[in-house]
């Protein structure tokens, strides 16, 4: 990486665990875009332990390195850096990077510690790749908002991007845990965009108010989630309470059987998802 620096080039960086789909490599595209073809694009994979809750999926995560190789390959990636646990957490170590404010609403209540390890893992990443343009997904919206945040208040040399999300044909937003649904349970999925789209649309029609949206996109999950953890109108960057403004965020989190599935969409800035 200081070699490539040193040479002048730039250097464009996607951080992942692996289990890489075409959202992955859309980031890596955009990376490269970024760069520019002199520059140098690194993909690390890393199923990073500290962001997973006792009773979620670390074990089952999907594990398979060869082929993530062969698909960076394909994008045009560089380097693929896969560093093993006991690299990215030598014993003895002892430090929790913590973003306040934006790790606490939305995904944060359920998921607790698990944006202290994704600030954790993505501070160590940024500290090894050094100055950078990092390039993540706007599915995961709410850790792009902690990492631009982070990158920021370090005062770390890393220009953090967020990535519009890929979706498939109906619409399901791209994610490596999508494998884990049953064909039934994908095709109830496919209601989270429906549901974000009618919002966008109601939006785009002049409505305001965020417990009509709110209330409108839950009736819509209900009919398919065995759960819902949460459907949030917030402010796109500070992540409050939507109150007033032009553009909103409208996130989502439920489970359709024993899968934990995210979406979102910025009503006023990005087309309805479906
Ligand atoms: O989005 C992910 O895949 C992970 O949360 C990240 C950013 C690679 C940190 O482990």
């Amino acid at each position: 990486m200081e070699d490539a620096r040193a040479a002048g080039r730039r250097v464009g960086f996607v951080p992942t665990m692996g289990a890489l789909h075409d959202g992955h490599l859309t980031l890596a595209r955009e990376a490269r875009a970024r760069v520019g073809e002199g520059g140098l694009v690194a993909v690390s994979i890393f199923v990073n332990p500290t962001q997973f809750g006792p009773n979620e999926d670390f074990s089952k995560y999907p594990r398979e390195l060869e082929g993530d190789v062969e698909r960076c390959a394909s994008a045009g990636v560089d380097v693929v850096f896969a560093p093993d646990a006991a690299a990215m957490y030598p014993e003895g170590e002892k430090t929790r990077v913590h973003v306040h404010a934006l790790s606490t609403p939305l995904c944060g209540p359920f998921r607790p510690g698990h944006f202290e390890g994704v600030a954790t893992i993505v501070t160590k990443l940024f500290a090894l790749v050094g100055r950078s343009v990092a390039v993540f997904g706007r599915k995961d919206y709410q850790q792009w908002r902690v990492l631009s945040r982070l990158a920021e208040d370090l005062m770390l040399p890393v220009e953090v991007v967020g990535v519009r999300t890929v979706r498939e044909k109906d619409g399901l937003a791209m994610s490596s845990r999508n494998r884990y649904l049953s064909n039934e349970e994908r095709a109830k999925a496919g209601a989270i965009p429906k549901a974000l789209g009618a919002a966008a649309r109601r939006w785009n029609d002049g409505e305001r108010d965020a417990l009509a949206l709110r209330a409108m996109v839950e009736a819509e999950l209900r009919a398919v989630a065995d759960s819902i953890d949460y459907v949030e109108v917030r402010h796109p960057l500070s992540l409050e309470p939507y109150a007033a403004g032009d553009q909103a965020l409208v996130a989502v989190a439920l489970r359709i059987g024993k899968t934990r599935l995210i979406d979102n969409v910025v009503i006023g800035e990005e087309p309805p998802p479906a």
